[in-house]
């Protein structure tokens, strides 16, 4: 049986091209979105076998928890998370909320799924990992370049919501190493997806890639090729890391 990687944000465009390159690697994927119908079509076109859909709102907590128990009553504990679900709320213009604008229902409703969606995510498969230990596992969340550099496009809520991701993940790489698990963070440059493509038509494209020092805008494959190396047996001295794929956008 195929150890299991439960991704979240399947159905969303780097979502996706995890869930493509790690059933290319051989994983079984478990891939969670919010639209069954979504998730579902991601799964039909996945190379190999042993995959499923399901859906998940990670920002509930009974629903994160069933999903972690669904797995252990089928007998496929989940081994892997990528936590690659998240939002970015606009204004009703399209445009970019300045601090000043932002709703307390927007910040809320930002941090329940980028923040405290990783939190419940994490805390479970903590969990789960302690009542079904597993070897070598590994939890990536997503943070932003938007929360390394004060951000450009994104809102305040969002930057804020995805350093709490980057503290998150060092505060429980801590903890999941006595378990054997490893807990890092990729942050994700300007990525050629859908919330990218909320601020960035293509026409800007060549404008905005002169800024990057590889000169073009970065693909989903780019983020899931990152995520394949953090799940593979390489990694296993990386831990409380957050992983550039920016192009140089931002270097240390
Ligand atoms: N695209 C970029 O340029 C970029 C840059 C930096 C970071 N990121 C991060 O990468 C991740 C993926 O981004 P993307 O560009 O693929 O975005 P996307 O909008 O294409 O995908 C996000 C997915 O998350 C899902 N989602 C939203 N709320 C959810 C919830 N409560 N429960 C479960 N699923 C939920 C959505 O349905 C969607 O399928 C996000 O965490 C994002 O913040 C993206």
């Amino acid at each position: 049986m195929s150890v299991v990687v439960l991704v979240t944000g399947a159905a969303g465009g780097i979502g996706r091209a995890v869930c493509e390159r790690l059933a290319a690697d051989g994983f079984g994927v478990l891939a969670a979105d919010l639209d069954m119908d979504a998730v579902q079509d991601v799964v039909s076109q996945l190379p190999g076998e042993g995959h499923r859909a399901t859906t998940l709102d990670i920002t509930q907590e009974e629903s994160v928890q069933a999903t972690f128990s669904d797995a252990e009553s089928l007998g496929a504990p989940i081994a892997h998370v990528v936590a690659a679900a998240g939002i970015l709320l606009f204004g009703p213009d399209g445009d970019r909320p300045p601090l000043t604008s932002i709703t307390l229902g927007d910040w809320q409703l930002t941090q329940n799924v980028n923040s405290t969606g990783t939190f419940l995510l994490l805390r479970e498969y903590l969990r789960s990992a302690t009542r079904h230990p597993i070897s070598n596992g590994r939890f990536i969340g997503f943070s932003s370049v938007a929360a390394q550099l004060g951000g450009y496009r994104s809102s305040s809520a969002y930057i804020a919501s995805k350093g709490a991701v980057m503290a998150l993940i060092k505060a429980g790489a801590r903890e999941a190493a006595p378990l054997g698990i490893t807990v890092n963070a990729v942050a994700p440059g300007l990525i050629d997806a859908p919330m990218l493509r909320q601020s960035l038509d293509t026409r800007n494209d060549a404008q905005v890639s002169a800024n990057i020092p590889l000169n073009r805008i970065g693909t989903p494959e780019d983020v899931a090729g990152a995520i394949s190396f953090l799940i593979g047996p390489d990694a296993s001295y990386i831990t409380g890391a957050v992983v550039d794929v920016n192009g140089g956008y931002r270097m240390q």
